[in-house]
């Protein structure tokens, strides 16, 4: 696997019980993955050389981020089995990509369009037909939230500076529900599909879930057959989460995929038979793929954030386990204010209850300089 982040360490955690050897290629020997048990190599993700390292003898190849070049990617699928492959793993990379390619499959996404960066008076064209604010996004390199900009006006367009080199233009959909959907896919095709989830954002930022999402039967229906439709010819494998958004008029949108699992997914772990983890790994190695269903009513997640003061969410464990219905999960990770540093689920009988305890239980972790906005990976 490429990268030791959190992700891989929950990766590991399901490699465990299937005796599967998982070697990470790491930024530094105390990667969360690394700490988890994984064989670490470390280098980094951008040099072919690092990457071919890693990779020799290996059964399949896959990853915990979608920032390798792709051109190394195509260039490692030569002579491994790369999973995802480059094709799907670039829907991942490039925003306009997908959304271009999702738009010639007739799968509705919002409307789009690529300029210069800093080119305004594009921007107030666009804004002209789209109406302001306009959604300004990075291509590529963007996560959590970073790299994705709200303009209210020429002024505040000609401030703007994202570090890259176009701008992603995007109508602001007036969302009423934000929703993802994960499949894991055998190379072969075969694919199963987890219950629909909700995610609650603030800020830009994904924090917390339930599952299933609160939404009429037929919308989840909708939503699991776009996100399995764009997987029909591809060369995906493993996980593939799509984000969606149901707007206020109740049509489904799609706005970005991740190729690998995905903070959406982590309630999979105690919600779901078989975790997104076990599933990514069955599904990347070609094996049989997991039951999917839920183990109980209703699930919550809310991730864990670094408290302003920097303290270690772990010394504050024992007064959050005391309630039986929630699940703590601690990355390794040195604490930072802001920082994701693990996240907690909750299992109940309904939606309230369980967000509830994971809400309790996180703000619990992060004590009492609670930090909620700003997360830096
Ligand atoms: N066109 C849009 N209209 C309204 N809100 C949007 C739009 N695009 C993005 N957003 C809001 O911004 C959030 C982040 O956008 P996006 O998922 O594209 O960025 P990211 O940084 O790649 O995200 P992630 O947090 O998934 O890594 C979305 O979850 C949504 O709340
Ligand atoms: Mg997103």
């Amino acid at each position: 696997m490429i990268g030791a982040g959190q992700l891989a360490r929950m990766t590991q955690q399901a490699a465990i019980p299937l005796g599967i050897e998982l070697r990470v290629l790491a930024a530094s020997d105390r990667d969360p993955a690394v700490l988890a048990g994984a064989i670490c190599r470390v280098g980094s993700h951008e040099s072919l050389d690092d990457l071919r390292a890693v990779a020799e003898g290996a059964d399949a190849v896959t990853f915990d981020h979608e920032h390798v070049p792709n051109r190394w990617v195509q260039a490692l699928a030569e002579q491994h089995a790369v999973r995802p492959g480059p094709r799907s793993l670039a829907l991942a990379q490039d925003k306009h990509h997908a959304r271009r390619t999702l738009a010639g499959l007739g799968i509705p996404v919002p409307p789009f369009e690529l300029v210069r960066a800093g080119d305004v008076a594009a921007l107030e064209r666009f804004a002209a037909d789209h109406g302001w604010p306009v959604v300004v996004k990075a291509p590529s390199g963007g996560y959590d939230g970073r790299g994705v900009a709200l303009v209210g006006s020429p002024a505040e367009a000609a401030v703007l500076d994202l570090g890259v080199q176009h701008w992603l233009l995007e109508e602001r959909v007036r969302i009423e529900r934000e929703l993802a959907v994960l499949v894991a896919r055998r190379p072969s095709g075969e694919t199963v599909v987890y219950p629909v989830v909700e995610t609650l954002q603030q800020d830009g930022i994904c924090h917390e879930l339930v599952m299933p999402a609160r939404v009429p039967p037929e919308v989840a229906r909708q939503a699991t057959a776009i996100a399995q439709r764009i997987l029909d010819d591809t060369d995906a494998a493993g996980i593939v989460a799509t984000e969606l958004f149901l707007d206020v008029g109740g049509e489904l949108l799609v706005n970005e995929l991740a190729t690998r699992p995905h903070n959406s997914g982590h309630a999979t772990i105690e919600a779901a038979a078989t975790s997104q983890f076990e599933n990514h790994l069955r599904g990347v190695l070609d094996w049989p793929l997991g039951d999917v269903s839920m183990r109980a009513p209703a699930a919550a997640m809310v991730n864990v954030l670094g408290g302003a003061d920097g303290s270690d969410p772990a010394t504050r464990l024992p007064e959050v386990l005391a309630d039986p219905s929630v699940h703590v999960h601690l990355y390794g990770k040195q604490a930072r204010p802001g920082r994701k540093l693990g996240h907690v689920t909750a299992l109940a009988e309904d939606h309230e209850r369980a967000l509830a305890a994971a809400r309790r239980a996180a703000a619990g972790l992060a004590g009492a300089g609670l930090a909620l906005t700003g997360g830096t990976g």
